[in-house]
């Protein structure tokens, strides 16, 4: 018998969207109808790419660098990476272990799926980057949200992962700086957690895609702690590169082969121009640019924190690293989906809901971007202020 239903995955019943971009769009269309918006939910710089690198990608146009790179990468450009972990960190990688990939999404994307067979579980911090578990899930996987908080610096720590690890644990993901809340996992911690991991026949993904935007000292890579942690890493955040969809990832020498064979088959390579591109961001000149844009973001974040928390936010720690700040609203709403709901409608500031995160006490967060100068979020929480004044 011919039905009617168009065929759907059972797996797309756990795919959810991001809630921002629906809030978002809704932003967009307030715009169109004249409002004016202060954007605090977008998880990107708002800075463009350096001059240099933009150079880069209209000079592999002009010359015709238009064809597949190796699935693994342009060579060049996997060498220019293992310098870079040399020069910045200290830390000697072959260039073999390098792989340049789609965006850090499209690393995440491979390394979970050389790991990961149906039904195998993996750890992840929640609140975290709701991607994640949606990968896992495409891979017919079980994520499991461990529920962090204040206490951890809303990171997985050793104690977390051996109390959840069980004989289908395949892995654990962390990441540092975290998205939403942009505090860091100690390489101590990380150490004990790869060691833990491999001694159970598994892995641990560290991602590091808010490197080079650590408010203090330096974030030290995974790579320093051991060679059997798969490190992602991306031209997004720091390198201001987002449009490009460029990132990278250093796997565990024996996973290299693998991954290749998956990458030619899910996407053939990365992007070409951005891979020549990307060349001209890992040069020394432009790090000093964006090294420069990172004090920006340094201002913005020290400017944000005290004036949310006298809103009456609460924010039990100073985010070190990315640009995001996970403020418990609690004491201002019982349910931070509507809270955000109604401040797009009626005050004109966009932020983003703690469900987009996960579901452990997600209905009393929020998210703050400070990806706008600081005249912008002056606004934003003056905007905030008036709000809470009228609700009261
Ligand atoms: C923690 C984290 N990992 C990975 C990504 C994916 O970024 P991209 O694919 O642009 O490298 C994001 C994007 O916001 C993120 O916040």
């Amino acid at each position: 018998m011919i039905q009617n239903s168009k065929p759907l995955a059972q797996r797309m019943r756990y795919i959810e969207p991001f809630h921002v971009m629906e809030l978002l769009a809704r932003a967009r269309t307030l715009e169109a109808q004249g409002r004016s918006v202060v954007h605090m939910e977008i998880g990107e710089p708002d800075f463009a790419t350096p001059d240099p690198v933009c150079e880069a990608g209209i000079e592999a146009l002009k010359k015709g660098e238009l064809f597949y790179t190796p699935a693994l990468g342009l060579p060049e450009l996997r060498t220019a990476i293992a310098r870079f972990y040399k020069t910045r960190y200290g830390v000697e990688v072959s260039a073999e272990r390098i792989i340049v990939t789609s965006g850090s999404s499209g690393a995440l994307l491979l390394a979970l799926a050389v790991l990961v067979d149906p039904d195998a579980r993996v750890l992840l911090a929640d609140p975290g980057y709701p991607a994640n578990r949606h990968f896992v899930r495409m891979l017919n996987g079980d994520p499991v949200g461990v529920p962090v908080g204040p206490d951890s610096l809303y990171q997985l720590t050793p104690e977390l992962l051996e109390h959840h690890w069980d004989d289908r644990t395949v892995a654990a993901l962390v990441a540092t700086p975290s998205n939403p809340t942009g505090t860091l996992s100690n390489p101590a911690d990380i150490a004990r957690m790869a060691d833990y991991a491999s001694r159970h026949r598994g892995a641990l993904i560290v991602d590091e895609i808010y490197h080079g935007l650590v408010y203090e000292g330096e974030a030290a890579t995974a790579l320093s702690c051991s060679d059997e942690i798969f490190v992602i890493n991306s031209f997004s955040k720091y390198f201001n590169m987002t449009g490009w969809r460029l990132g990278w990832m250093v796997a565990p020498e024996r996973y290299v082969r693998e991954i290749d064979k998956l990458s030619q088959n899910v996407y053939l390579a990365a992007p070409t121009p951005s891979q020549f591109a990307a060349l001209a961001a890992l040069q020394p000149e432009t790090l000093a640019v964006l090294d420069a844009r990172r004090e920006e973001f340094r201002r913005r974040r020290d400017y944000l924190v005290p004036a949310l928390r006298k809103l009456g936010f609460r924010v039990p720690y100073m985010p070190q690293g990315a640009f995001y700040v996970y403020a418990d609203c609690s004491a201002l709403t019982p349910d931070s989906f509507a809270f955000a709901g109604n401040l797009l409608e009626q005050a004109g500031v966009a932020i983003t809901p703690g469900v987009d995160f996960g579901r452990h006490r997600c209905d009393e967060h929020v998210r703050f971007a400070y990806t706008r100068p600081v005249a912008v979020l002056e606004e934003g929480v003056r905007r905030i202020a008036a709000f809470l004044e009228e609700d009261r």
